[in-house]
């Protein structure tokens, strides 16, 4: 059950509790009186809107990280950030408001679910991945708010779990009925690598990228706009779609069921023809990646972000200029990453091009 105005916790906010915590005197119960740790944003390198169709994708964590300090409380969640010098408290057994807080109370309710009962705590948070970028701050909130709580409660969880908890939290609590791409990746993730996920059995690898290649990431500034409203439309239309073809999925059907897929009526049929396409790029790129084959890797970045403007229609006129302008640039590669709507481009750039690249595309921007 999502928890609502019945649920069992409450954002409180009592007059007078802006800024910091005084983290030397929490109501510590035992163990460590305060834990750090952290967890990175993402960047999609191929593979966009096929998760919660139970496809593959091949995301990527970013050196930029969130990191969180906490310490043991009893029956409530505190927690001060930064970002926003704001202080919020939430009450057990109250129902939620919706803050940023809720990303956090919603891993302590997912961990309630799982039958893990935490008494409470208190978190400093410092947000290093920016919001609403296209670089899931969200997972990478929920993944360090779980390791800090795993350490600090020493709870018998792995990575894999965790990232299912907080999948949790977002979708039944925070009520984001994202998939599960971004916090598998926040939480196994390697610096340096890509995660080949299949979205459905979750099978994972890693594959490195290739020497002398570097996956750039350039933000529009523009933020998301009416994303999770677009979100939700095409997670809408796709179930339909599945529905139509009679498939438990779109996974399930490939391109040799393309010309089924256009007797769908428009726009499900473009929809479909982008998630059936899309995941066999990634299959396709992570081939190339493998063996080093980084042109091939780029043409499939360029078609899965025209795949991206015209079937799926996710891009903006702001997406689809800095991707010409970064492959005007040098670019081998550049698409959309994320879900669209605003955010960032992803390009892949030669080292040996990279200052003249960054310099060109941050002049140009
Ligand atoms: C968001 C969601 C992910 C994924 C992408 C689009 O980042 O959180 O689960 O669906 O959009 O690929």
């Amino acid at each position: 059950m999502r928890p609502g105005r019945s649920g069992r916790w409450n954002r409180e906010r009592p007059a007078g509790v802006n800024g910091p915590p005084d983290m030397n005197n929490p109501p510590v119960v035992s163990g460590p009186s305060e834990v750090c740790a952290e967890a990175p944003g993402r960047v999609n390198l191929l593979g966009e809107h096929t998760d919660y169709n139970e496809g593959f994708v091949l995301p990527m964590p970013l050196g930029q990280v969130t990191r969180v300090f906490a310490a043991r409380a009893e029956g409530m969640v505190e927690a001060y950030a930064e970002i926003f010098d704001e202080r919020l408290v939430l009450e057990l057994g109250r129902p939620r408001e919706g803050t940023w807080l809720d990303y956090i109370a919603g891993c302590v309710w997912a961990l309630a679910q799982e039958g893990i009962e935490v008494p409470g705590a208190r978190f400093r948070i410092q947000r290093g991945v920016p919001p609403g970028a296209g670089l899931a701050s969200s997972a990478a909130l929920e993944i360090a708010v779980l390791r800090a709580l795993r350490t600090l409660y020493e709870i018998p969880l792995d990575d894999l779990r965790l990232a299912l908890i907080a999948h949790r939290a977002e979708v039944e609590y925070v009520g984001v009925r994202c998939g599960v791409m971004d916090q598998v990746v926040a939480s196994l993730g390697r610096a340096g690598q890509a995660l080949f996920l299949d979205a459905r059995s979750l099978q994972h690898e890693w594959v490195p990228i290739p020497a002398g290649y570097r996956f750039v990431v350039v933000d529009s500034g523009v933020p998301r706009r009416l994303a999770e409203a677009g979100y939700n439309r095409r997670r809408a239309e796709c179930e339909e779609a599945a529905a139509r073809l009679g498939v438990r999925a779109l996974r399930d059907l490939t391109p040799g069921d393309l010309e089924r897929i256009a007797l769908l009526p428009e726009p499900l049929g473009r929809r479909v023809r982008h998630v059936v396409t899309e995941d066999a790029r990634v299959l396709a790129g992570v081939e190339a990646l493998r063996s080093g084959d980084v042109r091939t890797f780029g043409r499939l970045m360029i078609e899965s972000h025209r795949s991206l403007r015209e079937d799926y229609e996710v891009s903006t006129v702001e997406l689809d200029r800095l991707v010409a302008l970064a492959v005007e640039n040098g670019a081998l590669g550049a698409r959309l990453t994320g879900a669209g709507f605003g955010g960032s481009v992803v390009a892949l750039v030669a080292e040996a091009n990279f200052e003249a690249f960054v310099s060109s595309t941050l002049s140009q921007r």
